[in-house]
């Protein structure tokens, strides 16, 4: 059944039309080297787009993002960094490359984001066993912004600084503030699956310049000024290419129109489930939280389903050609973090059992609606 049909993708790249223009033009100007006209006007874009206050720094991904902020924060072999445990590697990753440790903490139920109670039980366990965390990383998984306030006051409380992970939150708002605008620092990701994307790269969000000039200094070898290559620190080769930044700034013209499409198919599967008993779609609590809803997903809860589980709907659409995929295994389950310490219950691992993320592409046709309606309501 499913050969004849094509495939319907979770988040597939969705071009606006005008990338190609700004890559035409890095050809014609021979601007194929990193740097150039490209990298700049796409951070003056986004310095437009999340405040013009801010220091946007444009890399190859988000977790070169991740990685500079810990670098910038002074983090290193031996230091401790908390992290939301129920999230994509990307965010953990970084912290074993400084050759810390990630201190995993569990989600909350209304965001499904890092619960302010476990973050501050991990942080005064830390402390009482002799480290106090370095940084805390929070993350807006599938654009729901996380507790931004109640996770602030944590933060300050114990003055420890927040990288804030906006890979999946770019569009997304917190008491009409844009997600990526909260921590000390923010990383966004331009993956190929993300709401906007560069084919691959990423940024950081920095508050002072002094900042945003560092991320570059980093991102590019950590070159002193002179005339010759010297270097008094280590440096990466993180830096976004003009190609992938031209890309960046056609997608910038259709980030908003792409944050309503993917919020359009929200409204479609809230629509879809309304009258479906044991299905839960992932939505805001309340009025302070604007998902741009990157990736639409449920919760299946076979008691009240007639035994139909998350699995039973995945393989079922997958049958008819359309991909879903489980929530984020927490890494806190992950074999290489399983000797990591974990703070919180079991809120994280219940949304993994139950979970599952649906096609939510900015890019899906009334056909393609139409087919996974179907198909959803054929199972249940
Ligand atoms: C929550 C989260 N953090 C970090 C990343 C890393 O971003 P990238 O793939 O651009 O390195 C991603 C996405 O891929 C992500 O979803």
């Amino acid at each position: 059944m499913s050969s004849e049909l094509s495939k319907i993708w979770l988040s597939s790249p969705h071009m606006g039309g005008q990338e190609q223009e700004f890559v035409a033009k890095a050809f014609e100007e021979n601007w194929i080297a990193p740097l150039g006209p490209n990298v700049n006007g796409f951070e003056e874009d986004l310095q437009q787009y999340l405040g013009n206050d801010k220091h946007i720094g444009v890399l190859s991904s988000g977790t070169a993002a991740i990685h500079l902020a810990l670098v910038q924060l002074g983090v290193s072999r031996g230091d401790e960094v908390i992290c939301q445990s129920f999230t994509f590697c990307g965010s953990a990753n970084p912290i074993m490359y400084q050759g810390a440790t990630p201190i995993f903490v569990d989600s909350e139920i209304s965001t499904w984001n890092i619960c302010p109670k476990a973050l501050e039980e991990a942080i005064v366990d830390r402390i009482s066993k002799g480290k106090k965390p370095k940084a805390i990383i929070p993350v807006h998984l599938y654009g729901m912004p996380y507790k931004v306030d109640e996770v602030a006051a944590v933060a300050q409380k114990y003055s420890i600084p927040i990288i804030e992970d906006a890979a999946e939150s770019l569009g997304s708002t917190y008491k009409s503030r844009n997600c990526g605008t909260f921590g000390e620092f923010a990383a966004l990701s331009f993956n190929g699956n993300k709401i906007i994307t560069t084919s691959g790269g990423g940024a950081l969000v920095c508050h002072t310049k002094f900042a945003k000039d560092k991320t570059v200094f980093y991102s590019t070898q950590a070159r002193d000024a002179a005339p010759h290559y010297q270097h008094s620190e280590i440096g990466f080769n993180y830096r976004m290419s003009n190609i992938s930044a031209g890309i960046g700034r056609g997608q910038m013209k259709v980030l908003d129109e792409h944050v309503g499409l993917r919020r359009k198919m929200f409204h479609f599967y809230k629509s879809i489930f309304e009258t479906i008993e044991g299905v839960e779609v992932f939505t805001e609590p309340d009025d302070h939280f604007f998902s741009n809803h990157w990736l639409s997903a449920i919760t299946v809860h076979p008691e009240l389903t007639k035994g139909i589980s998350r699995e039973d709907l995945r393989l079922h659409l997958d049958q008819y050609n359309i991909e879903s995929r489980p929530l984020w295994k927490p890494m806190h389950l992950q074999p290489v973090f399983e000797k990591m310490p974990f703070y919180g219950g079991q809120v994280a691992e219940h949304l993994f059992e139950r979970g599952l993320c649906l096609p939510s592409g900015s890019n899906l046709s009334d056909e393609d609606r139409t087919r996974i309606k179907k198909a959803i309501l054929e199972i249940f």
